[in-house]
C-alpha cells in the first residue's frame, strides 16, 4: 500500500528520493510523488500510474540543488488514482508538504471547517487536511505545528512534513502506521519501510506508536504527544542489500520459491535445540501460564490466514487443544468468545495489516493472551501482542507471499509443539522425531526445487483455461486454499477451492469436459477420501492435476498431471505440498504475460480496512 520516503542532508535528494520510491512498489500503489526544496520554495511532481510514469514527469527537471524532499507511492483509498489525488500535498501558500499513510477518519469535518476558515483544496483526499492543518497551526514551530495536528485528527497514520522555513527539516508522527528514521552521516531519511532507505544507511531509529518526531542531518528527536524528548537507541538492521533485488532471478516471487528451504532453516533454528523441547524465547509466554490455555484462537488475512488453518489441523492433532480460526475482518465485528485461558494468534506477514492488528487489540481488551507470527521486527503487531514468534524468512518483495508463508506454517507447527509439550499430549520422543522431521525438510525441498519442471509443461498445457477447480481435504485444504489464491492473485485466472467432501454439494456443477481440477492428494488418513473425490471429477470427463507423495504409483491410474512431493508424515506435508501450487501459478502467470510480482489491484501490506 502507500510507501513514504523523505531526506534531509548535504546530497542532491531527487534521485535518492526516487529511488527509495522503487523501493517501496513492492507494497503496491496507482500514483507515485515527490516535492523537493530548491532555491527556498517546494517543487511539487506527481503521476498517475507506475514509477515509469513518475520518472517520464522528471525527465529533465532533475532539480539537482534539492536537499531536502518528500517521496510517496499512493494505493487510492479516499478519491480516484489521479495526479491531484496523489502525494504529497501542499497547504494553500506552497510552503508546506506533506506526505501521509493511512486514513484520517474525521477528515470530512476538518476539511469543511478548513474550508470555511478560507483553505483551498485541490484534492479529494482525506490527506491533504494535514497540510492545512499544518498551516493553521504554524507559527514559526514545524513540530509544534505537528503535534498540534496530530491531537485533530483521528484514524490510524503516519505523516511526514517539510516546510520551506525549515531548510533540513523533516517533522512527522505516527499513529499504529510504521515511521522508520534512517540516520547517516551529516544526512537523515524517514520512511515507511526500511528497504526504501536500506541502500544508504542500515542504521535505524523506531518512531513508536503515538509519537512525533523531528529529524534534521545532525539530530534525530522522538517525542512523545507531550513533546517529552525520549530516547530511542540505533539499530543496526543486517538486512542483505541483494535481498531487495533479485539476484539473477527473473522475479522476485520466483526468487522467494527458491529462498522457501533457507527461510525454513531460519525459522526452525535454534528453536528445537534439545531433545523434545521446543524454544520460543520472544514469545513471553511462561509454561505455566501455556499449561493453562484452554483454546487457540487463529487470526489473519489472506495467504497468513491459510497459514492459520495448517495450524488448527496440527494443534488439534498434536496439542490437543480446541482451536478457532476465523478471517480478521470477520473476527474484529464479532462478540467472540474469549477468556483469560484463551491465545489468541495474530498471524500477519508484514505486522501491519489493519484488520489483523484490530483483532488482536480486540481480543487482547477482552482480556485473551495475544500472540503475534510475524515477519518483521518491531512491525505494530509486535506491540500489539504479548508475545512474538518471528518467521526468519528474511526480506519478501513479490505481492504474493511465497516463504512468508512457509515460515509461517512452521511458525505455528513450532507452537504446536510447544504446546504438545507444555500439555503432555505429545511426549519427549514425539517431539522429537517431529522436530528432527521438520529438520529435514529445508534439504528435501532444496533437492525438490533443483530438479522441479513439472509444474511448467503442466503450466503449458493448461494456462489457456477460464477456470481451475481446486480441491483438498484435512491438512490439504489450507494448501489448495492457498494454490487457487495464489493463481487467482497473479494470473487472474478465476478459481475456486473447495473441501473435496463438499465438491459435490456445488461446484461439481461447474466441470465440464477437461475443466482442470488441481487436488492435493499427498499421503494421509484421508487419501483414500480424496481418490474417491477424484473418481467423482474424472466421471465428469474433467481434467485431474494431482499433487501427490512421491512414489505413490497408483495416483497414475486416477490423474492426467501429477505433481509428486518429496514424502513426510501428514501433519508436515503442507511444509512441501503447497510449493508445485505455488510454481504452478507462476508458470501460468508467466505465459499469461502478467506482472507477478505486482498483480493489478493488491498490495503487499494492506494498511486499511
Ligand atoms: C495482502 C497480501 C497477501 C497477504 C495479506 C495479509 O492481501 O497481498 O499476500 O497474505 O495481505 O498480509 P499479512 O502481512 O497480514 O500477512
Amino acid at each position: 500500500m502507500c510507501g513514504i520516503i523523505a531526506y534531509a542532508g548535504s546530497r542532491s535528494c531527487t534521485g535518492l528520493l526516487y529511488q527509495g520510491l522503487r523501493k517501496l512498489e513492492y507494497r503496491g500503489y496507482d500514483s507515485a510523488g515527490l516535492s523537493v526544496l530548491v532555491d527556498g520554495s517546494i517543487e511539487v511532481v506527481r503521476a498517475v500510474g507506475n514509477m515509469d510514469s513518475l520518472e517520464r514527469e522528471l525527465k529533465g527537471n532533475g532539480h539537482a540543488d534539492a536537499r531536502l524532499g518528500l517521496g510517496h507511492t499512493r494505493w487510492a483509498t479516499h478519491g480516484r488514482p489521479s495526479s491531484e489525488n496523489a502525494h504529497p500535498h501542499s497547504d494553500c501558500s506552497g510552503k508546506i508538504s506533506i506526505v501521509l499513510n493511512g486514513i484520517i477518519e474525521n477528515y470530512a469535518g476538518l476539511k469543511e471547517k478548513l474550508a470555511r476558515e478560507g483553505h483551498r483544496f485541490t484534492s479529494e483526499t482525506d490527506a491533504e487536511v494535514v497540510a492545512h492543518l499544518i498551516e493553521k497551526h504554524y507559527d514559526g514551530d514545524l513540530l509544534e505545528a505537528v503535534r498540534r495536528t496530530y491531537a485533530d485528527i483521528a484514524g490510524h497514520f503516519a505523516f511526514c512534513a517539510i516546510h520551506s522555513g525549515h531548510p533540513q527539516m523533516i517533522a512527522g508522527a505516527r499513529k499504529e502506521c510504521p515511521l522508520l528514521v534512517g540516520v547517516g552521516e551529516e544526512e537523515v531519511f524517514v520512511a515507511s519501510a526500511i528497504p526504501a532507505f536500506l541502500s544508504e544507511t542500515r542504521d535505524v531509529i523506531v518512531v513508536g506508536d503515538e509519537e512525533l518526531f523531528v529529524a534534521t542531518p545532525g539530530e534525530v528527536q522522538v517525542l512523545d504527544l507531550g513533546k517529552k524528548r525520549l530516547d530511542r537507541e540505533i539499530t543496526r538492521v543486517n538486512w542483505d542489500v541483494g535481498a531487495a533485488e533479485k539476484s539473477g532471478y527473473e522475479t522476485f516471487m520466483r526468487k522467494e520459491i527458491y529462498e522457501q528451504p533457507d527461510a525454513l532453516i531460519d525459522t526452525i533454528a535454534g528453536r528445537m535445540a534439545a531433545p523434545g523441547q521446543v524454544v520460543l524465547e520472544e514469545m513471553l509466554v511462561s509454561d505455566e501460564a501455556l499449561a493453562g490455555i484452554d483454546k487457540v484462537y487463529i487470526v489473519a488475512c489472506g495467504t497468513s490466514f491459510h497459514a492459520g488453518m495448517v495450524g488448527r489441523y496440527v494443534l488439534e492433532d498434536w496439542a490437543r487443544i480446541a482451536v478457532e480460526l476465523d478471517i480478521a475482518s470477520e473476527f474484529r465485528y464479532r462478540e467472540p468468545v474469549l477468556s483469560p485461558s484463551t491465545l489468541v494468534v495474530g498471524i500477519s506477514q508484514s505486522g501491519e495489516t489493519a484488520d489483523t492488528l484490530a483483532a488482536m487489540r480486540q481480543a487482547r481488551r477482552m482480556g485473551a493472551r495475544v500472540l503475534a507470527i510475524t515477519n518483521i521486527m518491531g512491525s505494530q503487531a509486535t506491540r500489539d501482542a504479548d508475545g512474538v514468534i518471528y518467521t526468519r524468512a528474511g526480506l519478501e518483495i513479490g505481492v504474493a507471499a511465497t516463504k512468508t508463508h512457509l515460515a509461517q506454517i512452521a511458525a505455528i507447527q513450532l507452537l504446536a509443539l510447544k504446546l504438545a509439550q507444555v500439555r503432555n499430549s505429545l511426549g519427549p520422543d514425539a517431539i522429537g522425531a517431529i522436530a528432527a522431521e521438520m529438520k529435514t525438510i529445508p534439504g528435501l525441498l532444496a533437492d525438490y526445487l533443483k530438479n522441479e519442471s513439472a509444474t511448467h509443461e503442466i503450466a503449458k498445457r493448461y494456462y489457456r483455461q477460464p477456470f481451475f477447480l481446486y480441491l483438498g481435504r484435512g491438512v490439504g485444504l489450507p494448501v489448495c486454499l492457498e494454490g487457487a489464491l495464489k493463481l487467482k492473485e497473479i494470473s487472474y485466472i478465476p478459481t475456486e477451492a473447495y473441501a473435496a467432501g463438499e465438491m459435490k454439494h456445488g461446484p461439481i456443477a461447474l466441470l465440464d469436459k477437461g475443466s482442470p481440477v488441481v487436488v492435493v492428494a499427498t499421503d494421509g488418513h484421508v487419501y483414500e477420501k480424496v481418490v474417491s473425490n477424484i473418481e467423482e471429477v474424472r466421471a465428469r470427463e474433467a481434467a485431474v492435476i494431482a499433487v501427490a507423495t512421491e512414489g505413490n504409483e497408483g495416483i497414475k491410474a486416477y490423474s492426467d498431471d501429477i505433481m509428486y512431493v518429496p514424502r513426510t508424515s501428514e501433519m508436515l506435508s503442507p511444509l512441501v505440498s503447497v510449493v508445485p501450487l505455488q510454481l504452478l501459478a507462476y508458470h501460468i502467470a508467466q505465459l499469461k504475460g502478467c506482472n507477478v510480482d505486482q498483480p493489478r489491484n493488491l498490495a503487499k501490506t494492506v494498511t486499511v480496512e
